[in-house]
């Protein structure tokens, strides 16, 4: 993703001329040979969009330096490529976080930490609430917290932030947006991959760490949190912690109640061909991972007191989407025939980019007394109004290389509000742990165990799907 994405970036005019990439890892070669290298992960993805004249000066910018993290004289290699440690550097890692610590030491060691060279980190950021702050503390040691950018890609999707417009570039949904008029929300991210390939990273994680944590806590922020005085980093970042400092803690008293988890057992992929069961794609005789996690969340404030925030997601499900449903109060007293259907406001982020809003409508026809109703949606299909460089598909990345290329944090995870969705998803799991709770099994090409409808008939509510 990351070099596709800085190709975009150059052939769209957004790197400064001058600007150089300096790719690094252990392996050894030599600025051609990883350029040709660089070149297939490019056209594989950004395919129509390749265009041999915009590559061969965008490969002009970059070279490599084979970095070992704990080798220290190979920074000093990287901070002459670096006109000795004098050009502006924008470091970003996407290592695994083991050797995060060693990377950032020698980084300080070679000079190559001080303002304005800031740091870049991608998850996973450890494993649970202490290896997280051990991590952070690390990364604090060289860099400040304002030079440190944590990526959720979540909050690069053009869809994500446009939650952020639609909520407060809007008046009519404000008055509506708490309690008193919103019963419950769910939020679902189901993909049709299953673990197959990274089988080592995702068995010690699971899905409550690999997407909760993250990406749904992100998006439960984004639908929860109070209107920010600005777009400002800060302004933005300190209600979204308010939020999560806000979530019901889950406890071994309540875990039963709220959260479900499972496992897909051998099934179908999208197209109808076999999918092999979880243990066979991550290569274990058993495992009490969940590649399926639903959790009931509750948002203890004023606003949000009393409404559920059903979270769901799974590896192997029926189809791949990415929503959040807001459901609206029922009428509190019906004039008309038959069940009238409460409101939903229906944000698809994935495969398609739509915003809907279900109402109510008289049925059109005769009638022989009352009057008939049947829902139907008011629907925005956002690609429908996107020409130009705009109608093209971007990469998450793209704009949160870009704004920490101009040292812009808005997008990027601060410390406080990542330790405390860790917080949270911690007293989850150590429950699970006390009050063992074993996945329940559900068919690759399902959506999810039947065990999660419990979750929300228990508050008479039920899945949007
Ligand atoms: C990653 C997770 O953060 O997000 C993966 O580690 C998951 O397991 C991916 O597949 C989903 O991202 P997207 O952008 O495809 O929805």
């Amino acid at each position: 993703m990351l070099f596709p994405s800085l190709y975009y970036l150059h052939m769209e005019g957004f790197l400064a001329p001058g600007q150089r990439i300096i790719g690094s890892s252990r392996s050894p070669h030599t600025d051609e040979a990883f350029r040709a290298k660089m070149r297939g992960w490019v056209q594989d993805r950004v395919g129509d969009y390749f265009d041999e004249k915009t590559f061969a000066t965008f490969a002009e910018r970059v070279s490599y330096v084979s970095v070992d993290a704990k080798d220290h004289n190979d920074f000093l290699t990287l901070r002459e490529a670096l006109h000795d440690g004098k050009d502006e550097a924008v470091f970003y890692l996407s290592t695994s976080p083991d050797i995060f610590s060693s990377l950032t030491a020698n980084l300080k060691e070679a000079g190559l930490t001080d303002a304005p060279n800031r740091i870049v980190v991608e998850k996973p950021i450890g494993h649970d609430l202490k290896s997280c702050m051990e991590i952070n503390n690390a990364l604090a040691e060289a860099f400040s917290e304002d030079r440190t950018f944590r990526i959720d890609h979540y909050l690069g999707k053009e869809t994500v932030q446009n939650l952020i417009a639609l909520r407060f570039g809007n008046t009519i949904f404000e008055p509506l947006w708490s309690a008193v008029s919103i019963d419950s929300v769910q939020i679902t991210i189901s993909e049709t991959v299953g673990a197959e390939g990274r089988g080592g990273y995702y068995d010690a994680y699971g899905a409550i760490r690999d997407m909760v944590q993250n990406h749904l806590l992100q998006l439960l922020c984004l639908v929860a949190m109070e209107p920010p005085a600005s777009l400002s980093a800060d302004a933005v970042r300190n209600e979204k912690v308010k939020v999560l400092r806000s979530l019901a803690p889950i406890t071994a008293a309540n875990i039963n109640e709220k959260t479900i988890r499972g496992q897909y057992s051998e099934g179908f992929d999208e197209t109808g061909g076999r999918a092999a069961s979880y243990l066979n794609d991550v290569e274990a005789a058993t495992s009490d991972t969940e590649s399926y996690t639903a959790i009931a969340a509750e948002v203890q404030n004023w606003r949000w007191a009393g409404v559920p925030f059903y979270l769901q997601t799974g590896k192997r499900m029926s189809e791949r989407k990415t929503e959040i449903v807001i459901s609206f109060r029922c009428l509190p007293h019906s004039i008309f025939q038959g069940p009238a259907s409460p409101n939903e406001l229906i944000i698809v982020l994935q495969p398609k980019e739509e915003i809907t809003l279900q109402i109510m409508n008289k049925r059109p026809g005769l009638t022989e007394g009352g009057m008939p109703l049947q829902e139907l949606g008011l629907n925005l299909s956002l690609s429908d109004h996107l020409s130009g460089k705009a109608a093209r598909r971007r990469i998450a990345y793209e704009q949160l290389i870009l704004d920490a290329l101009n040292n812009n944090p808005s997008l990027f995870v601060q410390r406080d509000e990542q330790e405390a969705a860790r917080r949270w998803i911690d007293g989850s799991v150590e429950a699970w742990i006390q009050h063992y709770v074993a996945p329940k099994p559900y068919r690759a090409g399902a959506n999810g165990p039947s065990a999660k409808h419990t979750l929300t008939e228990r508050n008479k509510h039920s899945w949007h799907e």
